[in-house]
């Protein structure tokens, strides 16, 4: 099932760095890189978190090499040969650079295996990388550490982002690297986890009680593995509202750019992805505007977990509960759709109190989260 890969560009003695080659399918040879991808995702999450509930799969590579008209994406392996000459993947690195917004930025996610750590690995992918950021053109360069738990607030290692909210301990091997290779704290997200099920009747007095407040005003769709075409460019300018209104701290983010087409590429992703969604969306029903909406996401191959994705309401519709009504909702509707998940996660920026406060009333519980970096291309040493 492996090829021999192309000839070494980055050479050291017994690991090199190459273009991950690309698959089509995960049936092809050259999917090995795809798959290696995913085996260094998954050891380097669990790792971290004690299980890869949330590592991408091979398939989640693919798939997003498939669909670039939006983000475009370059990646690398690091690979050894093993006994048999067949390349193993020790890390990989990633670089997204935006097309439709955010032109001026780069994202690098650089991997590395950890039993091959402290190797200069993640050194050489994340070099070659910037190098191709700046070829580019990207002026601002942004990098992630995801973590399984806050330090506390009197470690010594505990970081602050410049927002004062949230902590991340410095000794985290992503936080000692971003930080050598010149890159700084920018915010801390936090990572929830609602544990399944709810206790009984919970979901539904978070409605009730939401429904008292939202009023005969606003109702609420709940729509599965789709979004009906009448709604569809509506549901696309929540999604662009979400990157407009979430605050970002200082990450140089501009809004993005959504319309009908991106939802339908992101509906064609989770299909190809086997993943299964439930939306519920808050209709005011005086203007049949879409007020808000709510997203969770599932892989069909992983029935413990579930992820939570975008919740908006629009600023002339807030104060009405709708946040936590469409989340009440779709809680309800994911019990009837996935009875036997176990858990569901979702990310929020710390400075975001009141997803925060919501997500809390609702039973969800700190589980970690995520450290972003960002440095200016031009405030770097040059590369080497
Ligand atoms: C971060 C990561 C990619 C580093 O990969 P790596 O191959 O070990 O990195 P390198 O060997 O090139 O390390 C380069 C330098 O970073 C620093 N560094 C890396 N890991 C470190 C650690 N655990 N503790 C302290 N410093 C560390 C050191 O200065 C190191 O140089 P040195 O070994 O000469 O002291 C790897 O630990 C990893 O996959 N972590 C999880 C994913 C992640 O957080 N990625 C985010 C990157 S922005």
């Amino acid at each position: 099932m492996t090829t021999t890969p192309a000839r070494t560009e980055a050479a050291t003695t017994t690991w090199r760095v190459l273009p991950a080659p690309h698959a089509t399918s995960l049936e092809q040879p050259e999917a090995w890189a795809y798959r290696g991808i995913a085996a260094v995702e998954s050891a380097a999450t669990t790792a971290e978190f004690g299980d890869d509930d949330i590592a991408p799969r091979a398939i989640d590579v693919l798939v997003g090499m498939k669909h670039q008209q939006y983000v475009r994406r370059e990646r690398l392996v690091a690979v050894e040969d093993g006994p048999d000459g067949a390349p193993t993947v020790v890390g990989h690195g990633v670089l997204f650079l935006p097309l439709a917004d955010n032109r001026h930025l780069a994202e690098i996610r650089v991997v590395v295996a950890p039993n091959h750590r402290r190797r200069g690995i993640g050194s050489a992918l994340y070099e070659r990388l910037r190098r191709r950021a700046e070829e580019e053109g990207r002026t601002t360069l942004l990098g992630e550490v995801e973590f399984a738990a806050e330090p506390d607030a009197d470690d010594p290692d505990a970081l602050r982002p410049p927002s004062g909210n949230g902590l991340v301990s410095a000794d985290l091997p992503g936080m000692a690297f971003g930080r050598r290779q010149g890159l700084g704290l920018e915010l801390v997200a936090r990572r929830s986890a609602l544990d399944l099920p709810l206790p009984g009747g919970a979901a539904e007095r978070f409605e009730a009680e939401a429904r008292a407040v939202a009023g005969e005003e606003y109702r609420t769709h709940t729509w599965v593995d789709a979004i009906p075409d009448e709604w569809i460019d509506q549901y696309a300018a929540l999604e662009q509202r979400l990157s407009v209104d979430e605050p970002n701290a200082g990450l140089d983010l501009e809004p993005e750019v959504w319309d009908a087409a991106r939802v339908r590429m992101v509906l064609d992703q989770n299909a190809e992805r086997d993943q299964g969604f439930v939306v519920t969306v808050a209709e005011h029903v005086p203007t049949g505007e879409l007020a808000g909406m709510t997203t969770l996401v599932w892989r069909r191959d992983r029935p413990a977990c579930t992820e939570q994705e975008s919740t908006v309401v629009l600023p002339e519709h807030r104060g009405h509960r709708l946040g936590m009504l469409v989340k009440a909702v779709n809680l309800r509707a994911h019990a009837r759709l996935r009875p036997e998940t176990r858990r569901i996660y979702t990310w929020n920026n710390e400075d975001n109190a009141h997803m925060l406060a919501i997500n809390v009333a609702l039973g969800f519980r700190p589980a970690g989260g995520s450290a972003e970096l960002q440095a200016r291309l031009a405030d770097l040493p040059p590369a080497t």
